[in-house]
């Protein structure tokens, strides 16, 4: 089928791939020129395991275009409206302004019986509206809202093979030829048996919000325990893992550390909220303001356990070792482990930043920071070492080797993924979120054993 992908940023980049990939005729619209030169070169112009080279595929055959020229996307037979609905400057609402600039453009070249599809994630009652707006235009294209699940730096695999695939449609007499379109686009996952939900347009809205309003109360859930943990010196991540054991519980998604981040759930979760309260239902949803406090309490403590394990920031020196929100990803929007090294530098501390993929982005963010580009140098003369992001090549670190090329001996784990005694073997005093109160007496001093990393508790899906 001949479709159009309007916004290729994160989200239309990989949807605008795949489609392709899936045998698909895709034009991609973004209004960012220098974004649609690199992936009309067949380039990704951000950091997605697998994308590279769905995009060279789709290029090199000529199933994949992109453009800054709204007119090429007419004669496409369903319209996918990808573009960002970040949160707004001035309130925790989301801003629309991208999907109203996305409608504008696309209006003119809309055919009779086109369909257009929304996949970002929206404020419940958007679809409505773009309804509103599509037929004040005279237009007769039909609409569908069709939200996205994607987890960045999976983004290709779950757009491939998604848990479900979700169809709100318009009532009425031309909903089974909705139906049937989207249908056509997602035959090959229908045919792999991905369960299909259709649906009214507010629950498709709702669908996306509210799983991602579960997933951040569930981490923020485990993150509270860990709260808790500090005070009576328990092990959050041992009681995480007893509750992974229920399996009404789950271990996903109780992953104990530094909380979340990204361009989704601390945005959306503000958004909901804020829209829940315009329709009279803020009470409803009023623990998503508790979800958030104890996630930014998440960092908080991060910076005393740091400053803890330093004997003070001012002039001790800092390796922050991750800047992306988290691993296999170059995003550091609301990124924790970033904050957390701006907080550091803010508080005193030298502090050195490194991290495999988000180092461009990170410099742009916060270019107050110094960077290094891998962890020796990063650590070379640490007072303490901060794990913030768990990329693979950090969490197998060799403390020996790093012991080598640090001034004292020092580590603080805010994800939970380091085995604590081996830096002890190796010298380190060394702490983690939720695992414990005490820090201990003096650095290179033994700290008690808390129990074993918990099997079972995935940090994420
Ligand atoms: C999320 C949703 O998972 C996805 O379905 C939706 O489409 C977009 O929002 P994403 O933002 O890519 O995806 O990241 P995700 O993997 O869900 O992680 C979000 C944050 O939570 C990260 O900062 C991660 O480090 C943190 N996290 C995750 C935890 O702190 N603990 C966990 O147990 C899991």
């Amino acid at each position: 089928m001949r479709v159009s992908v309007i916004g290729c940023g994160y989200l239309g980049a990989v949807h605008a791939a795949v489609l392709a990939e899936l045998g698909h005729e895709v034009v991609g619209l973004d209004v960012r020129a220098e974004a649609v030169a690199v992936l009309a070169s067949g380039h990704a112009p951000f950091y997605e395991a697998g994308l590279a080279e769905l995009l060279a595929r789709g290029t090199a055959s000529g199933a994949l275009r992109f453009t800054t020229e709204p007119a090429d996307v007419a004669g496409a037979r369903a319209h996918f409206l990808c573009v960002g609905t970040p949160q707004s400057a001035d309130s925790g609402r989301a801003d629309l302004s991208a999907v109203e600039g996305a409608l504008t453009a696309l209006l003119p070249h809309l055919g009779p019986d086109d369909l257009v599809v929304g996949k970002s994630t929206v404020p419940v009652g958007t679809a409505t509206s773009v309804l509103g707006r599509l037929r004040a235009s005279g237009s007769t294209a039909r609409l569908a809202w069709n939200p996205e699940f994607l987890r960045e730096g999976h983004a290709v695999h779950d757009t491939l093979r998604p848990d479900r695939l979700v169809y709100g449609v318009e009532a009425g007499p031309g909903a089974t030829a909705d139906v049937d379109r989207l249908d056509e686009v997602y035959a090959a996952m229908l045919r792999d048996g991905v369960p299909r939900v259709v649906t009214d347009f507010p629950t498709a809205e709702l669908a996306k919000v509210a799983a991602n309003a579960f997933l951040a109360t569930k981490i923020s859930f485990a993150n509270a325990m860990a709260e808790v943990c500090e005070a009576v010196g328990g092990d959050a991540v041992a009681l995480a893992a007893t509750m992974a054991h229920d399996p009404r519980i789950g271990g996903d998604y109780l992953g104990v550390g530094l909380g979340f981040g990204g361009g989704c759930l601390p945005k959306d979760i503000r958004a909901f909220a804020a829209r829940a309260e315009q329709l009279g239902a803020g009470r409803a949803v009023a623990f998503l303001h508790e979800v958030d406090e104890i996630n930014r309490r998440c960092r908080d403590r991060a910076v005393e356990m740091v400053r803890a394990m330093a004997g003070g920031l001012r002039g001790s020196r800092v390796a922050v070792l991750g800047a992306a929100f988290k691993p296999e990803s170059d995003d550091v929007r609301s990124s924790p482990a970033l904050d957390l090294a701006v907080r550091l530098a803010e508080e005193g501390a030298e502090v050195v930043v490194t991290d495999p993929q988000a180092l461009p982005l990170a410099q742009l963010a916060a270019p107050g920071l110094r960077y290094a580009v891998d962890v020796v140098e990063a650590a070379t003369a640490a007072d303490v070492l901060v794990l913030a992001t768990e990329w693979q090549e950090y969490r197998s670190l060799d403390p020996l080797a790093i012991a080598e090329v640090v001034r004292r001996r020092g580590v603080v784990d805010t994800r939970n993924v380091w085995d604590l005694e081996a830096w002890r073997r190796a010298g380190f005093a060394a702490a983690a979120l939720g695992r414990s109160s005490a820090l201990p007496p003096g650095l290179g001093a033994a700290e008690p054993d808390h129990g074993s990393r918990a099997d079972g508790v995935a940090p994420s899906r």
